[in-house]
């Protein structure tokens, strides 16, 4: 336990499972009170659980499901006042152009990119008006780089990364800091469906050759929510274990 956060709440959006948990977990080492959001109230209930066993302060659960506005909004306003707030909830649903859906596409945006644009309409606000806040959005290599089959995903995470920029701007000047990290592959239940074998492949294309440990995104999350970034805004931190060279 260390006290950086000592006196912080933070919200992490999907935090029942993978990136967000580790998110959760860290901040909490930290010493953040930590609202810790999901669909399932279970896993809901045990992280809570695993913060306080951990000597965690005060976290709280909220279920919430980001595909509905409303269910955005009543998150926000249940959340209360937040100095840090973790977008990290996300899905991915991997189809080649002419299988992607409407449905597919509008869901993809409607998580990734709508509910993180609602819930700093509604909480970086406060931030500013108490002068200072940290938002970290969790976007992906496939924001940047062409990934076969995710094309819908990577549109929606790249909305996202043009918004952190945007927030940087808007938010900057009352003390609140917007950032995002760009993950490449991460064990997490999400991943897992994929099947070993093809995430495994995907660790192979990066430089380090291997796949994340959701601790180990965490740590780029918990750096940018800290004040150890404090002359850091409107930037995509990568934590994608390098690009390998062409050629
Ligand atoms: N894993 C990777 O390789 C990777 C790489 C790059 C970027 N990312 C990004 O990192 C983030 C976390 O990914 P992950 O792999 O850890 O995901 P995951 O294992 O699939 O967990 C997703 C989390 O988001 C929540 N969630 C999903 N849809 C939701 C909805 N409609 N409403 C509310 N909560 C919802 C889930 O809550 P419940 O389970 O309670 O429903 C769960 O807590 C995502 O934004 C993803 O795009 C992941």
């Amino acid at each position: 336990m260390t006290a950086e956060l000592d006196g912080s709440t933070a919200l992490v959006t999907g935090a029942t499972a993978g990136i967000g948990r580790a998110v959760a977990l860290r901040l909490a080492a930290s010493g953040a009170s930590v609202v810790v959001h999901g669909r399932d109230e279970q896993r809901g209930a045990e992280i809570v659980e695993e913060i306080a066993a951990a000597g965690g302060k005060a976290a709280r659960f909220i279920a919430a499901d980001l595909s509905s506005s409303e269910d955005v909004l009543r998150l926000a306003a249940e959340a209360g006042e937040v100095d840090i707030l973790i977008n990290n909830a996300g899905i991915y649903r991997f189809a080649s152009t002419p299988d992607t859906s409407a449905e597919m596409f509008d869901a993809q945006m409607a998580v990734n990119a709508r509910a993180p644009m609602l819930l700093v309409g509604a909480l970086a606000p406060g931030m500013a008006t108490r002068g200072h806040g940290a938002i970290v959005s969790m976007s992906t290599a496939a924001a940047t780089t062409p990934v076969r089959e995710s094309g819908a995903y990577g549109a929606s995470k790249a909305a996202l990364e043009l918004l952190t920029r945007v927030w940087a701007d808007e938010f900057g000047a009352q003390g609140v800091r917007v950032n995002a990290v760009a993950p490449g592959p991460v064990y997490t239940p999400g991943t897992e469906e994929m099947g070993g074998e093809a995430l495994q492949a995907i660790g192979r294309t990066t430089v380090l050759g291997r796949v994340a440990d959701p601790e180990e995104i965490a740590e780029a999350v918990a750096f940018l929510a800290s004040s150890r970034a404090s002359y850091i805004t409107g930037t995509v931190l990568e934590a994608r274990g390098g690009q390998l060279a062409i050629g």
